[in-house]
């Protein structure tokens, strides 16, 4: 009977246990001894792997976190060590080996293909949705309404101070999460990486927003950018002549990455993991799985890295229209 092995590797994103259901459960469907290894590369070099049976991946679809646990194993850049994790699955009598990870893993469990001749299928996830080669990563969806959730509430007191609150999510090179979030919740201004814009155009807008009759402000920052704490300190500084209740701010940090997953971040690691096991059983290898225009295709693993996937200018400017 042939074996596959599923891990799950980097920072965990909501919907990594629906997509190792998927895996472990399809993986049986279709005749395959499933393993599980735990903390990703870490797990490969130090031999901790478990059988998986369907039961075992019962009541998970619903939780945060991955029953797996994951791991940034720095050995893993180390070639004697890729050896030892090689050495290690082949002597399990591994056939294939399932990643569920962002570019960083997909990297490393490329060089497994390359040295080794491990075949790999890569399942995309990351709440950053950074992944290039992909419209979408699981977790992002869970982590954009855990922040839309969070600046709701910060609204309600913002508003009743008049006051400017700059919030920081995560993204530490990217903005998908600020802009979808800024977009969910009417923020005044964003800032992302991507599209970086000197401050004083952000006391500018602050200022003529008051003017417009807006009595407060809420701005959305990735963590990429700047820290929130350093850019309300300067808020704090200019906008003393103007009328305002005071500048504060808030780092929403993990809370977006934990929790219970959305149905669409359920669905999709569902998807994801089922096609991923069906991509192997019909002869494909090497490659990750990819939402592409609202479609779920499979794509060589090693287009998703060395590039960079960028926001839309488009869904950059609705945010500027919309805070009119
Ligand atoms: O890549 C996902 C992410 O949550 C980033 O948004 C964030 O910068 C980083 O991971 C935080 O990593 P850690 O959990 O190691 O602090």
């Amino acid at each position: 009977m042939k074996k596959i092995a599923v891990l799950t590797s980097g920072g965990d994103a909501p919907g990594l246990n629906a997509c190792i259901r998927a895996v472990v459960r399809a993986g049986h469907y279709y005749g395959f001894d499933v393993i599980g290894v735990k903390r990703g590369f870490k797990g490969l070099i130090e031999k901790d792997f478990i059988k998986l049976s369907p039961r075992d991946v019962g009541l998970i679809i619903n939780r945060g976190g991955t029953i797996l646990l994951s791991a940034r194993e720095e050995r893993f850049h180390d070639y004697q060590y890729r050896k030892i994790a090689a050495e290690n699955i082949r002597k399990e009598g591994i056939d294939a080996l399932f990643v569920i990870g962002g570019n960083g893993s997909f990297q490393g469990a490329n060089l497994l293909v390359k040295e080794f001749d491990i075949p790999v299928i890569g399942i995309p996830k990351t709440i950053d949705n950074d992944t290039y080669g992909t419209d979408y990563t699981i977790g992002f969806d869970t982590a954009v309404n855990n922040a839309v959730d969070a600046i709701d509430k910060i609204r309600d007191t913002t508003m009743s101070h008049e006051r400017v609150f700059v919030v920081e999510v995560m993204g530490r090179d990217s903005g998908f999460i600020a802009l979808a979030a800024g977009i969910a919740t009417g923020a005044d201004i964003t800032l992302i990486p991507e599209y970086p814009f000197p401050m004083h155009v952000i006391v500018d807008t602050v200022v003529n927003s008051l003017n417009r009759g807006k009595r407060f402000s809420i701005i959305v920052v990735a963590e990429g950018v700047a820290s929130a704490k350093e850019i309300a300190e300067i808020l704090k500084e200019k906008l003393k002549p103007y009328d305002f209740g005071g500048v504060r701010y808030a780092v929403l940090g993990h809370i977006q990455r934990g929790g219970s997953p959305t149905a669409f971040d359920r669905e999709i690691a569902s998807r994801f993991g089922v096609f991923a096991v069906e991509e192997y059983l019909n002869g494909k290898k090497n490659i990750m799985v990819a939402y592409e225009k609202g479609e779920i295709v499979s794509k060589p693993l090693e287009i998703s890295f060395g590039k960079i996937k960028a926001p839309d200018l488009k869904d950059f400017e609705i945010n500027n229209i919309l805070t009119l």
